[in-house]
């Protein structure tokens, strides 16, 4: 049976917390995987979600099966974290299902767009999560490119991204990322949004919004204001969305895809039909992420202190951006690296080249994707001198 197999490379952004981890260098920094860190270097347990589980063990009475679209309460809640009060909510148009992450989201996502449309082709931004094709490839679709980030310029390519999205065939699906862009960390304005909401209405492409980080760029509502605006504008569209980093759930593996249909009786027979692809995937989605989520969704006071906790990230890593271009500065650096500042979210692109990247990891033990993405979250006062001349090195 194994005999063919041959060894397949590592995982681009996975792979190198593995490097890491067996990297001995004491002034080791891994800016690859997105995951939050303190400044301590930790990744904690956010003190709301301690409580909500606490609350579980002593309230939870049985560990019975719940169905393929998971808790209710938590697809409710889900929701209007992503819609706030919207019409898709109040005319009952949309169906919600809890998934395995964000990444679960997607693969059910996509495999629903391939029931549709076998065949069927998904845009997805140049550059994107690394994940990305590979999820959807792997759900039987096609999977094309419109450009998106200025790499030159250090900006978005916003006329490229619309001439692209213009000429796209009515019905293929075209992904989105809500806010926090991955790896770019560059966001559409409010008016390119309106913009690419109203491409389309008029062209009829599909929209699916991946929203992996609401919470994390300029706040809970700001984040969604994209995804909102779609779902004002287009009559059918997927929100795939994740908890892994504003609720810090990532092991865990909780998120929720959201299909708004054009009408309640739509919905209904879509939901028919995501619940046996759910079904013959994973048969039903872990219940504990999805439990700490609507505990803490629930209760004014969990609520609160989860926003606090989410700012305090929020403001942390947005404070990275800023030391880090004044450490480069400091470090004598001449390229201007202002751009870092203008960004959100967990990543930024250096804009240095692959043999600058390789020669960080092998000459400095940091870690950083090969696109030159970094994960700002992982910097921290200790190791920021460090990493700055490290960078002025390899520039030199
Ligand atoms: C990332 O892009 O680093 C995160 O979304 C983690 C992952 O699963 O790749």
């Amino acid at each position: 049976m194994f005999s063919e197999l041959k060894q397949r490379p590592a995982d681009p952004i996975l792979g190198l917390t593995v490097k890491f981890n067996a990297d001995s260098n004491p002034n080791k920094i891994d800016l690859g995987a997105g995951i939050y860190k303190d400044d301590t270097g930790r990744t904690p347990v956010l003190t709301c979600v301690k409580v909500a589980e606490q609350f579980r063990v002593d309230n939870e009475a049985t560990k019975m099966y719940f169905n393929s679209a998971g808790s209710s309460l938590f697809n409710e809640k889900i929701a209007t974290l992503n819609l706030g009060d919207h019409k898709v909510i109040r005319e009952n148009r949309i169906r919600t299902i809890s998934t395995p992450g964000g990444t679960g989201a997607l693969r059910i996502a996509g495999e629903l767009i391939r029931t549709c449309k076998p065949g069927g082709t998904i845009w997805v931004s140049n550059p994107t999560w690394a994940n990305h094709e590979g999820v959807f490839t792997g759900a039987g679709l096609k999977v094309k490119t419109y450009p998106y980030y200025d790499y030159e310029n250090k900006c978005l390519d916003f006329a490229g991204m619309v001439e692209v999205l213009k000429l796209i065939p009515q019905d293929d699906a075209v992904l989105l990322h809500a806010c926090c862009h991955n790896p770019s960390g560059m966001d559409l304005s409010k008016d390119q949004w309106r913009k690419i909401a109203e491409l389309a209405r008029e062209t009829g492409f599909f929209p699916v919004v991946d929203m992996a980080y609401q919470g994390f760029g300029e706040g809970l509502e700001e984040d969604a204001y994209g995804l909102r605006l779609m779902a004002d504008t287009v009559a059918e569209m997927i929100i795939c969305s994740s908890c892994s980093k504003n609720f810090g759930l990532y092991r865990e593996r909780i998120g929720a895809c959201s299909v708004i249909g054009n009408s309640a009786p739509a919905a209904d027979i879509i939901k028919s039909v995501l619940l046996p692809i759910v079904r013959v995937n994973y048969s039903m989605p872990p219940a504990h992420g999805a439990a700490i989520v609507e505990t803490i969704l629930s209760s004014d006071e969990l609520t609160a202190q989860w926003h606090l906790e989410l700012k305090d990230m929020r403001d942390r890593i947005s404070g990275m951006r800023q030391l880090l271009v004044d450490k480069l500065a400091a470090s004598g650096v001449m390229r201007d690296f202002s751009f870092i500042t203008a960004q959100t979210g967990m990543f930024s692109f250096l804009g240095i080249d692959k043999d600058q990247v390789q020669r960080l990891q092998d000459e400095f033990s940091i870690y950083i994707v090969g696109s030159s993405r970094i994960s700002i979250a992982a910097i921290a006062p200790d190791n920021v001198d460090y990493l700055a001349q490290s960078i002025a090195a390899v520039l030199r």
